[in-house]
Formats: C-alpha cells, sequence, structure tokens
C-alpha cells in the first residue's frame, strides 16, 4: 500500500478496523509467520482542539485520558499543536482478542501524524507499534499492521505475499516482514467469551512455556500450519483453511493458553464449522470460526446459546483513516470546554 495519509487540521475523525488472527499467535512474538485478518468492526475517534494550556481529555474525562497507556504513549511520541478532546466509539469490546488497543492506537496515530502534515502509511505502521509496543510491553505489530493495512496479511521473519513493509524487532531478533494476501471473501463468525484476557499476562506465561524441550518444536509447527495457510488461503481453498485452523487450536491447546469458556465456545460450534479456534492472545477472549457457506448464522445462534457473544464478519480491505469533519454537528462538549 502506498498511499499517505493526508495532512488534516481539527476537527477531524478517523477509523481503523479490528482483527481477528487466523494462525499463528504467540509463535509471531518469536519470528514465526502468522496471518491476520483485518475486520468489518473497528473503532471509530472524534478529535478536537481543546482551548488553553491543560490537558487532553477522553470521552470528556482528563482522569480517562491520564488512565489510558495508548493514548498516553502516542501523544507523548506525536505531541499535538494543543490538547485535545477525544471521543471514541468502538465495535470491538475491549480485550477480547479483537484488536481493540491497536485499532485505538493506528486511529488516534494517523490522526496526530495527519495534524504533523501526513506520513507514508509504512511511518503510521511503525508509529503505531511502538506505541501499542510500548504501552503493552510485549507483543508483535500483528495487531497495528492489520488496522494499519486492512485486508489479510501475513507477519513474520518469512511473510509470504506482496511486501508492505518491515518493522524492527529488538533483541537482535529478525525484524518483522508485513506482507499482503489475497481475501478470499468468506464470511467468519467471531465468539467471545465475554472473559477479559491480558495479553502481556499471557504472553509472559507463553514465553516461559516454550522454554520447555517441545517449546522450539511447537513454534515451529505453528509457523508450518501458517505457512500452510497462506497457501490455502491463496488458493481459496475453505476445507484446507479450515483443517488447518483446527490444527492450529490443537498447538494452541499445547502452549496452555485455553479457557473453559473458549472450550465452551469450541465444543458448540464443534459440529458446523469448517475450521475453528482461539483467536489472539487467549486465556479468555475470543474464538473464530470459519463456517460453511450459508451456515454463519446457525454457527452464531450455536455461540449465543453457549453464553458468547457471536460477531457475523467479514474482512475490511481498507485500514486507518483520517478525514476532516467540517461543518457536522460536534459530540456534546467537544472542543469548547474551556471556551
Ligand atoms: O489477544 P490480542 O488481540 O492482544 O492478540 C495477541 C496476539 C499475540 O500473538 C498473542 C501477541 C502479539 O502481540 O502478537
Amino acid at each position: 500500500m502506498t498511499d499517505r495519509i493526508p495532512p488534516s487540521g481539527l476537527p477531524l475523525a478517523s477509523h481503523a478496523p479490528g482483527k481477528a488472527i487466523l494462525f499463528g499467535e504467540h509463535a509471531v512474538v518469536f519470528g514465526k509467520t502468522a496471518v491476520v485478518l483485518a475486520l468489518d468492526m473497528g473503532t471509530d475517534l472524534e478529535i478536537s482542539g481543546l482551548r488553553g494550556p491543560g490537558s487532553s481529555t477522553y470521552n470528556g474525562s482528563e482522569r480517562a485520558a491520564r488512565g489510558n497507556p495508548y493514548l498516553q504513549t502516542s501523544l507523548r511520541t506525536h505531541p499535538p499543536p494543543q490538547p485535545l478532546d477525544l471521543r471514541c466509539r468502538s465495535q470491538l469490546p475491549r480485550a477480547s482478542g479483537l484488536g481493540s488497543s491497536a485499532a485505538f492506537t493506528a486511529g488516534l496515530m494517523a490522526a496526530l501524524l495527519g495534524m504533523e502534515g501526513g506520513a507514508e502509511r509504512t511511518t503510521l505502521a511503525l508509529e503505531s507499534f511502538r506505541a501499542e509496543r510500548q504501552a503493552q510491553g510485549v507483543g508483535s505489530p500483528v495487531d497495528t499492521s492489520a488496522a494499519v493495512a486492512g485486508g489479510v496479511l501475513s507477519v513474520g521473519a518469512r511473510a509470504p505475499g506482496d511486501k508492505l513493509w518491515e518493522l524492527p524487532a529488538e533483541d537482535g531478533r529478525p525484524a518483522w516482514h508485513v506482507a499482503r494476501l489475497p481475501d478470499p471473501g468468506w464470511t467468519w463468525v467471531v465468539g467471545f467469551t465475554g472473559v477479559p484476557k491480558d495479553t502481556a499476562t499471557v504472553v509472559r506465561r507463553v514465553g516461559e512455556r516454550v522454554k520447555a524441550p517441545d517449546g522450539p518444536r511447537l513454534l515451529e509447527r505453528i509457523e508450518e500450519i501458517a505457512l500452510q495457510g497462506c497457501d490455502a488461503l491463496r488458493a481459496g481453498d475453505r476445507a484446507a483453511v479450515g483443517r488447518l485452523m483446527n490444527e492450529n487450536q490443537r498447538q494452541l491447546v499445547e502452549l496452555g493458553i485455553s479457557h473453559p469458556r473458549l472450550d465452551d465456545l469450541m465444543r458448540s460450534v464443534e459440529k458446523l464449522a469448517v475450521g475453528a479456534k482461539i483467536t489472539g492472545a487467549g486465556g479468555g477472549g475470543s474464538i473464530i470460526v470459519l463456517p460453511g457457506p450459508g451456515d454463519e448464522l446457525r454457527v452464531g445462534q450455536a455461540i449465543s446459546h453457549a453464553g458468547g457473544v457471536p460477531f457475523v464478519v467479514k474482512v475490511a480491505s481498507r485500514g486507518a483513516s483520517v478525514q476532516p469533519l467540517t461543518g457536522g454537528p460536534q459530540p456534546p462538549g467537544a472542543g469548547n470546554r474551556r471556551a
């Protein structure tokens, strides 16, 4: 993707999509290949300027702004010309494995870079990753890449597909490459357990788990599945993608990231799905299901009967975007708190 984030004054609106990881979560933290889908559910921000010296506000509250690490790291690395009033509306439940923090960070960073006069999308990818990583302390650029680029992506030291950009890793590890894969155009179903998960805690736990003698082999097997998944997606082979999802799920259980509520949701779709697996960090959060063609509502109902929250989704082809807000009604209180 070569398009730029355009220059933008205030007030402005931004949007960024959420994501579901189809293959390779956790292994990607170690540079192995993962495949991620940007979702047609995401986060919208409306941002206006506040007058006077003071602090930025989040949904009308200075305290909420101070307590949001993604907001704080983004503002610290790209300070805006004046304090901001940010209003956020998101379709992504927090801590659900659906990339709510990445969508927030990418949408905010797109706005901040727009205020600085615009930027290459590659810069947005790098700055969003840095801000999310700083706020979270661990992790790969999978979530922020999906929020910035949209579509279907492979991410890892080896990332098959049309190359988009490369992001540096720490500790002498190889850089992450990010590449675009074709979207087969299928409908997917996400099932949220309602149990929030803490990505950093689960990632650190997996870091310990893979120090066991079978750890390296587990990570390699996950990457083999992800690489085969890339081929299956390119071929539009639904049965193969589903089979590989099921296989990846077995490795995720081996990594110890399941949760009784995830197990309930997995059982609920067992007979209906072409493939199903945990998506994201695990320890709570969500599953992603590839239903048979036309079966998405039945899968959604099964998830709902098992106590989960179903979302019927498709891939969002567009990544983070910014546009000026002109003339239209402002959200209550925006821009005039100190007027
Ligand atoms: O659960 P999420 O949306 O935070 O996804 C985390 C994906 C991991 O591979 C577990 C961590 C990462 O940053 O890649």
